[in-house]
Parts: C-alpha cells; sequence; structure tokens
C-alpha cells in the first residue's frame, strides 16, 4: 500500500471531505453526500471511511443489518487518487467484520454490471454472484395516449391495477413463492436499493400499508418515491407479464406519477416485457458471501 490508511467511525466533520471526493463517482454524481449525516443517526448500520495519516478521509464504506443474518454493504468509495492501493479492500473488510460481530452471517451488496473495477474487487474478496438483476426506469408522461419509444400508439392495457386487500397477501405469496420469478431472484427483494429475503410478512406489511396491488395478471409491491413508485416484487408469468406491465403503466398515468421504477429478476420474458414497455434497463449483480 502507497500510503498508510486506518479505518475508523466516520464523523459529522467528514462529511464535506466525502462529499468532495465523491462529487463525480458516476457521471450522474453520487448519492453519498446527501446520505451521509443520515446514516451517522441510524442505529442498525455503520459508516466507516479510511483516513490518511493526517486523519484525512480517502475512502468511505456503509454497512447495515437488513435482518438479524443479513448485513448489506453500499456507498464504497474510495478518493479517485487513491485506487489500487488495498484502501477499498480494507473498508470492505472492516465493515465485513462489523457485521460478523454483531451475528450476521450473510454479507452482500449491489453492483452494475458495467461496474468492473467493483466486480473484480468484490470477486477477490471472495464474493459470488447470488442474483441478476435488472431495474428498468421511465418517466411517465401525464396524459394518454402517448406515443410509444417504436413511433406507435400506446396501447391501453385491458387490465386495472387495484390495490389488494390483506387477504390477498396469502394468494400473492404461494403464487410468488412457487414460481420463476422467486427462483431467479433466490427469494431476494430489494428494499429500497438494499437486498435482503423475502418473507412473508413483508407482503402482509405491504398489504396493510397499501402498498400491494393487483390484477388478473398478477401481484406488484409498490413503494412511493419523490416523484413516483419503486416497484420491489412483481408477480406474474411469462404470458401474463406484459398485460401487467402495461396496467403498471395505466395506474401510473391515472395515480399522476413522474416515473416509474421497476426491479426484475433476470428472467428473459420479464427482462422483455419491461423492453416492450419502454422502460431503460440497468443490469445489476447482487453478490453475496458467508461470514
Ligand atoms: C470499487 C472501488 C471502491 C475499489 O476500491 P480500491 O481501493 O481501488 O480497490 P482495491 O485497491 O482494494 O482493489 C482490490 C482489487 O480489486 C480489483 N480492482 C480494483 N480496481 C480495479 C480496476 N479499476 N480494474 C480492475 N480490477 C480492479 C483488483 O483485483 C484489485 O487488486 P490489485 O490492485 O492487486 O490488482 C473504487 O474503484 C471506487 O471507489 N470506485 C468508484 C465507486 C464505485 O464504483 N463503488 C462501488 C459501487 S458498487
Amino acid at each position: 500500500m502507497d500510503i498508510p490508511v486506518r479505518i475508523r467511525d466516520a464523523r459529522r466533520e467528514d462529511r464535506d471531505v466525502v462529499a468532495e471526493f465523491t462529487a463525480s463517482t458516476f457521471p450522474w454524481g453520487d448519492y453519498v453526500a446527501d446520505r451521509f449525516l443520515d446514516w451517522l443517526e441510524e442505529p442498525d448500520g455503520r459508516l466507516l471511511v479510511a483516513v490518511d495519516p493526517t486523519d484525512r478521509p480517502v475512502g468511505v464504506i456503509r454497512v447495515e443489518l437488513l435482518s438479524p443474518e443479513e448485513a448489506w454493504l453500499h456507498a464504497a468509495r474510495v478518493h479517485p487518487d487513491h485506487r489500487r492501493m488495498g484502501i477499498g479492500t480494507a473498508l470492505n473488510r472492516a465493515a465485513c467484520r462489523w457485521a460478523a460481530d454483531r451475528g450476521a452471517v450473510i454479507v452482500r451488496l449491489l453492483v452494475e454490471n458495467w461496474n468492473t473495477p467493483a466486480r473484480s474487487q468484490v470477486t477477490k474478496l471472495g464474493f459470488s454472484p447470488a442474483a441478476s438483476w435488472v431495474w428498468g426506469e421511465k418517466s411517465v408522461a401525464d396524459g394518454a395516449p402517448r406515443v410509444r419509444a417504436n413511433g406507435g400508439r400506446r396501447v391501453p392495457s385491458e387490465e386495472r391495477l387495484v390495490r389488494s386487500s390483506r387477504s390477498e397477501a396469502e394468494p400473492a405469496w404461494m403464487a410468488y413463492s412457487t414460481g420463476p420469478l422467486a427462483a431467479a431472484a433466490k427469494m431476494l427483494k430489494p428494499f429500497g436499493w438494499s437486498f435482503r429475503t423475502m418473507r412473508y410478512p413483508d407482503v402482509v406489511e405491504a398489504a396493510e400499508e397499501g402498498r400491494l396491488w393487483q390484477c388478473p395478471s398478477g401481484w406488484v409491491i409498490a413503494d412511493p418515491t419523490v416523484d413516483g413508485w419503486q416497484v420491489s416484487w412483481l408477480v406474474t408469468t411469462d404470458l401474463d407479464a406484459d398485460r401487467i406491465v402495461r396496467a403498471l403503466d395505466d395506474r401510473a398515468v391515472a395515480s399522476g406519477l413522474r416515473n416509474l421504477l421497476i426491479w426484475v429478476p433476470q428472467v428473459p420474458w420479464a427482462v422483455e416485457a419491461l423492453e416492450r414497455a419502454s422502460f431503460s434497463l440497468h443490469p445489476a449483480t447482487v453478490y453475496a458471501r458467508t461470514l
């Protein structure tokens, strides 16, 4: 290692330095500085920084427990001038130690497939691909009919997406847990941008909170975002996928949403249904390592 680093808990005063070196992490910027202070307050997680000999942060990572056994790593960033010196590795190891000390038995993280440095790094650290996902996003123009990307007019759905009652949780769970999407997802589900094992009480909770929706072609869990929905759970079949995606689209328009984001496991017919509905698609992989 060219510069010796020490790993310590992040502090409020580290925020600005971290904001500086993460400002251009990705072409669109980064979210780390915006969330930094909130993360310091959250009890189920830890924000760690790697500091140089002057105690100045040159790297950051966040670890949280999503369930007593399942840890999640994210926000791994190393100052662009200090990469390939083992700092990302040291941060990842410290975060895994924190999780293991608290009883976690598995740690996971998400990497977009284009991100070769991160994929190589986590592979070298012993992580393996656990499930392949695609997230699709689109802006929902208000007012229908709209013109599709292929120039054709948008076909309204034959089905209406309606809010499910609590009693729908069980059939939705049965259909999901025995179906092809759960197998491809390895029963994982995104909660925001963090993935953990999906359990029946999660569906019950979604139904009770009005986030479970249904149409004859299946169910979705739709979590409100600032200006739209993040659909974090889709239950359908290859024959029904187009219909539920279209019903979702119609519901988004009817509800005046601006953006739709949807996660599907990497199953060709599910991804193709999103493609036909003009979502822009982003493949990403959940990696896992036992602790
Ligand atoms: C990913 C990131 C955190 C890695 O941090 P780092 O300190 O540079 O990584 P390390 O020095 O610990 O690298 C360890 C190993 O990972 C692999 N690796 C790291 N960067 C790599 C690159 N650019 N290309 C190929 N392999 C790479 C190598 O195998 C490396 O070992 P080596 O240097 O002995 O060959 C850093 O590149 C970064 O901040 N990227 C931008 C933010 C980001 O993408 N974060 C991850 C989001 S999921």
